[in-house]
């Protein structure tokens, strides 16, 4: 939405597309097991949004380089979950797994468009809120 460039643009909504499916295998893996999905997931999706559009107005460079952070940090939440998810859960398994893959393609990808390394502290402060809102998330 924030981009100029059309190679950004069209490998960020090859990226967001794989998102949505994301979304569609864990809501479908979700039913399957009985559970439901956060309460607060409007918020989720209205936060990114409202994320999303600031890094975009930090240009390309910098919106990259939140980009690629986030999808390490995602990547090593996902493995956290291939940890603690049981072994006979081939399944849940397998979603997962290909998720983390997709996100740290997604990351190469934001690499290779030229994103830039994010100042440190920015990183620890987007691993604090990435550690709230999971706790929220799995509790509403
Ligand atoms: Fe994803
Ligand atoms: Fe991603």
């Amino acid at each position: 939405m924030t981009s100029g460039s059309p190679v950004v643009r069209a490998e960020l909504a090859r990226a967001a597309q794989e998102e949505v499916e994301h979304l569609a295998w864990t809501g479908r893996r979700i039913a399957e097991l009985g559970g439901r999905v956060s309460l607060l997931n409007p918020l989720w999706y209205g936060g990114a949004l409202a994320i999303g559009l600031l890094a975009g107005a930090a240009g390309d460079r910098w919106n990259l380089g939140f980009l690629a952070e986030t999808e390490r940090q995602v990547g090593a939440h996902l493995d956290s979950h291939l940890q603690r998810l049981p072994a006979g859960d081939r399944k849940s398994r397998e979603i997962v797994a290909q998720m983390r893959s997709d996100e740290l393609s997604h990351a190469a990808t934001a690499v290779r468009l030229g994103a830039r390394e994010l100042p440190s502290p920015v990183g620890l402060a987007m691993r604090a809120a990435a550690r709230v809102m999971t706790t929220l998330a799995y509790r509403l």
